[in-house]
């Protein structure tokens, strides 16, 4: 064999095993042009053909003509197993397409559990044909404490160390804030109740927090009595709990009602029988509440003689810990993921709701 022959075999033999190698059709491109492209190792020997001496020319240009041919055909073949590896890929991609598989599942994120209560009783209140209001954090104070009977020399401000805000205004300091508001806004007789963050200038530890949340709920109508509320606190709490709890009701004072009463719930922890969370009393404070001081429904435009009404103001932060047994208020505004309540362990209508309170954004 020639030393051509040798040396177009060696490079028919590079450019087979370079051609295997390459990945894809682009790969197999870039291959062809280094053996036949213009500068390629084959199209070189065919090109000096023409230099060499006239008797030699024609057995070269034929064996090199030759191999040029082959590794054409080589490349050819090549191009096409590929182009129809791919479409093969392809087609057996859109059969294994299912488009009636269900798409895939957006994780759930957990609820707090102060938004898990606060729903549950929205929900019972709404079917009662109670109002969702919201009202403004950011409160005057006469809707705060005036309009509610707590003047500026009275003591009863003193139990509720208060934001006071350098525009004259308070950080309400309960969701009673919004009694007066409503009994203007919708006149007797009404329904309303008010899930809300309230905030006092606490010291924080395991069982105080500057930020909580409350839910007031107030009724005004006529022949109004004490015998009302107590079933309406009945429901709520049995609601809350789903379970039958018992209940007792105590003298309180505050200055928007009259009497003023403090409702105690038989403690769930030990069933009454006395445990640390009910310091051995058996029963656990829960929801103060009482029949509308009669300069309340004044102040909200309401002739007392005409109307009467109660009021409850839960501390939401407070029945989400026990109906969880949260027994450190401090996680429920640390933004501690251990704190949200998984979708799982959710029940009622917080387990349907995805929208925000409808409570939020109203006034
Ligand atoms: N506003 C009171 C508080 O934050 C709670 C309260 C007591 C609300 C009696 C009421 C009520 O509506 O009647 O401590």
């Amino acid at each position: 064999m020639s030393d051509l022959q040798r040396q177009l075999a060696d490079i028919e033999a590079k450019a087979a095993k370079a051609a295997d190698a390459a990945d894809g059709l682009e790969a197999l491109r870039q291959v062809e042009a280094r053996f036949l492209g213009k500068k390629g190792s084959l199209t070189q020997i065919v090109r000096s053909v023409g230099k060499l001496p006239p008797d030699e020319r024609a057995q070269v240009g034929r064996l090199a003509n030759e191999a040029k041919r082959r590794l054409s055909e080589m490349f050819a073949a090549k191009r096409r197993a590929r182009t129809e590896k791919a479409a093969d890929a392809e087609r057996e991609q859109a059969a294994a397409y299912d488009p009636t598989l269900p798409g895939p599942v957006r994780p759930r994120g957990g609820v707090h559990p102060i938004t898990a209560v606060q729903w549950e009783l929205e929900d019972v209140f709404e079917r009662m044909g109670f109002i969702v209001e919201a009202g403004p954090e950011m409160e005057s104070e006469y809707y705060n404490f005036e309009a509610l009977n707590i003047p500026s020399w009275h003591p009863a401000r003193d139990v509720q160390d208060t934001f006071w805000l350098t525009n004259g205004l308070v950080l309400r300091s309960h969701t009673s804030a919004m009694q007066v508001r409503a009994m203007r806004k919708y006149g007797p007789p009404l329904r309303v109740v008010v899930p809300g963050r309230c905030f006092r200038n606490e010291t924080v530890d395991a069982s105080h927090e500057t930020t909580f949340h409350q839910f007031e709920g107030f009724l005004v109508d006529k022949h109004i009595s004490l015998s009302s509320l107590k079933a309406f606190l009945q429901l709520m709490l049995r609601e809350v709990f789903r379970r039958d709890v018992k209940i007792r009701l105590r003298p309180g004072h505050f200055q928007y009602v009259e009497p003023g009463l403090e409702c105690d719930v038989n403690c769930l922890i030990c069933g009454g029988e006395g445990c640390p969370t009910c310091k051995q009393s058996g029963w656990v404070e829960m929801v103060p509440a009482g029949m509308i001081h009669p300069n309340v429904l004044i102040a909200g435009g309401i002739d007392p003689h005409e109307y009467t009404g109660f009021a409850f103001g839960a501390g939401l932060t407070r029945l989400a810990m026990m109906k969880y047994g949260i027994a450190d208020i401090r996680l429920m505004n640390s933004g501690d993921l251990r704190g949200l309540i998984p979708p799982e362990r959710l029940s009622g209508p917080a387990l349907n709701r995805t929208m925000p309170s409808r409570g939020v954004g109203a006034s």
